[in-house]
């Protein structure tokens, strides 16, 4: 996937601490940039001297202009930097990617928390269009904070009896107390059990937000009787410290350092894994080669790749699906080798 200069057309005030960056997408490069709802941009930055790169979900519609969501987040380095763009501005932009994505669902149920509304705008926007009923649980500390509020209610007025969006807020009181805190399993469960949202006609239910909310509200589904084909999540962090862990076997494998083979755009390359906590991508840089990457944190899939000779383990994965991974499929963000030779293909299909 290529990044491509774009310049920013507008850039606007979304909640008290979030920006909706729109891009204009020249006419020679429409055709790469068309995206399905649910799909993300990676940006890149040269913050300080480093390349910096992060995803932010597209918020519009794909008949509407390119917009991404971003929020400040906490020493965020990109987050803070994308709080200063400003019309005119040029950015990095790699083509749209992710498989979190609406497909043919008729009805949908979304749900959400702080930025994770972003691609909900463009799945509602989209799924809305073509007739189907839509039902938005939407997380936020206050209404102060939430995302995309215009966007929203626009839809509410033209879509009356088809969109319904539910607020639930952490830090500011509502009169119906199921509507008040954080989004739980618990509460998914009590909202369905009251009738404000209707699982069984859904023919899919979209989360996104933080990995623990997924998590947790994911296993509730389930148990409410949801298949696990019609969840769809996209995290924007990662569970715990999952990441750090590393195998005896792949400790022993870098002790002699292991030869890594990759295929990338019908080109061989090799580097060294040497540092017994280094992944492949980040081997790759320390010797001056770029492998694909963006989120760097196993949620993403833009470094998904084969493993075609060799073995290896990921420290943890948010992204591939069970048949990948019996494929042999993984992702170069998290894999550390555990044989002596490892041969990466990045072309698999
Ligand atoms: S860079 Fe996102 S999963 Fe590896």
């Amino acid at each position: 996937m290529a990044f491509h200069e774009l310049v920013i057309s507008a850039v606007q005030q979304e909640g008290v601490d979030a920006k909706a960056l729109v891009f204009d997408v020249p006419q020679e490069l429409a055709q790469k940039f068309a995206f399905v709802p649910g799909q993300y941009l990676t940006l890149r930055g040269d913050i300080g001297g480093e390349d910096i790169r992060r995803s932010y979900s597209i918020a519009s519609a794909p008949d509407g202009a390119l917009c991404v969501g971003v929020r400040q987040v906490e020493e965020g380095v990109f987050s803070t930097y994308a709080q200063g763009l400003k019309a005119g501005d040029r950015v990095q932009v790699m083509e749209p990617e992710g498989r979190f994505m609406l497909a043919d669902q008729k009805d949908v149920v979304l749900i959400a928390a702080g930025s994770g509304v972003t691609p909900m705008v463009s799945i509602a926007a989209t799924a809305l269009a073509r007739g189907a009923t839509v039902t938005m649980v939407y997380g936020n500390r206050d209404f102060a904070h939430v995302m995309f509020r215009s966007e929203l209610e626009a839809l509410k007025d033209v879509y009356m009896g088809r969109f319904t969006l539910i607020h639930v807020l952490s830090r500011e009181e509502q009169d119906v107390p199921l509507l008040n805190g954080r989004i739980t399993g618990d509460k998914i469960a009590q909202m369905a059990k009251a009738g404000a949202i209707d699982l069984d006609a859904a023919d899919g239910v979209f989360l996104c937000g933080p990995g623990e909310m997924i998590s947790e509200v994911s296993e509730t589904l389930a148990t409410l009787g949801v298949a696990a084909g019609d969840i769809h999540s996209e995290r924007f962090t990662p569970d715990g410290e999952a990441a750090k862990v590393r195998s005896k076997a792949a400790q022993v494998a870098a002790q002699n350092g292991v030869e890594v083979e990759v295929i990338l755009d019908g080109t061989k390359k090799r580097f060294m894994v040497e540092d017994g906590d280094e992944n492949v991508v980040a081997a790759a840089a320390r010797q001056g080669l770029e492998l694909p990457y963006s989120c760097k944190g196993g949620m993403c899939c833009t470094c998904r790749c084969q493993v075609t000779e060799g073995t290896a383990e990921m420290a943890t994965n948010y992204s591939l699906e069970p048949w990948e991974l019996e494929a042999g499929f993984t992702l170069a963000c998290q894999t550390r080798p555990t044989s002596e030779k490892l041969v990466l293909d990045f072309d698999a299909a």
